[in-house]
């Protein structure tokens, strides 16, 4: 799998977690083996552009994590560009956007999840990414902002247009936060109704092997931790041997990307 021209080798990525994903343990995960892709905790546009060292300290990285992708979060496109590019300037491989924060000190400032809400405006701070730097620009989002409002399909292809290398997808709303089920449905269908899509395409095929398994699962999904199995061909029970992982890369004419589960 690629992100843009950087290859993701095996396709699994560490999820960002705030207060969590700290470099000691990003290292740790890496040390296991196994991990494609590390993303930091999300780090402050605000606090990038104004040099503070604590915003600083959360995008530190060492070399033993490549590839890094550093998460940042806010709302307006000319500081997300200008922090892009200082992320850029770190020598982080990927620059990701946090639409997924439900927290209300962070979607009052319409970033996080907010965003999600004013797809336009969150296309056009991925467009003013896109034309600052030269890494890969990717999104994570949510299904939505609440059962009312699902469009991460809609978002996503927004942000494909605008020029984004990936997107990922946490299958809860902002108003579910961290409770209850994933929509893993609504992921899978991503790919499956992408008209982009190669039917050979690894995601396409990983797509149809989850809907066969969703279709098998009947009580699939109680709060975290249901994933899909490590060759993708199947869908484990929460709690399952792999571990956590609702989110997943979903792309179309995403260049090469393809399918990245997060554990
Ligand atoms: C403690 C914690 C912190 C998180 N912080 C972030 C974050 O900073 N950025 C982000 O995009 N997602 C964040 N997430 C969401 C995860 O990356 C992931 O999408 C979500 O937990 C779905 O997986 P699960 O159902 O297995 O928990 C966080 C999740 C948890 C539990």
């Amino acid at each position: 799998m690629k992100i843009g021209p950087l290859p993701i080798e095996p396709a699994l990525g560490v999820a960002p977690m705030a207060g969590m994903t700290d470099t000691a343990f990003r290292r740790l995960v890496k040390r296991q083996g196994g991990c494609g892709l590390v993303v930091t905790e999300m780090v402050s546009s605000e606090g990038l552009v104004r040099g503070i060292d604590r915003t600083l300290e959360y995008a530190e990285y060492t070399e033993a994590e490549r590839p890094v992708s550093i998460q940042i979060f806010g709302g307006d496109p000319a500081k997300m560009a200008a922090a892009a590019q200082i992320v850029e300037g770190m020598g982080a491989n990927v620059v990701d956007i946090n639409m997924g924060c439900p927290v209300p000190k962070i979607s009052k400032h319409n970033a996080g999840c907010a965003l999600m809400r004013e797809p336009s405006h969150a296309a056009s701070i991925v467009s003013a990414m896109v034309k600052a730097v030269k890494i890969p620009v990717t999104v994570k989002m949510r299904a939505g902002w609440n059962d009312k409002e699902i469009n991460a399909p809609v978002l996503a292809r927004m942000a494909e247009d605008a020029g984004a290398a990936a997107v990922t997808v946490h299958g809860r709303t902002a108003a579910q936060a961290y409770t209850g089920f994933s929509d893993w449905q609504l992921i899978v269908q991503g790919f499956v109704d992408d008209d982009h899509a190669n039917p050979s395409d690894p995601a396409h095929v990983l797509a149809a092997d989850c809907q066969k398994a969703l279709a098998k699962e009947s009580r699939y999904g109680s709060g975290h931790g249901g994933s899909v199995g490590p060759t993708g061909n199947e869908l484990l029970p929460p709690g399952g041997q792999t571990g956590s992982a609702d989110a997943c890369l979903f792309a179309g004419k995403f260049q090469e990307c393809t399918a990245l589960r997060w554990c």
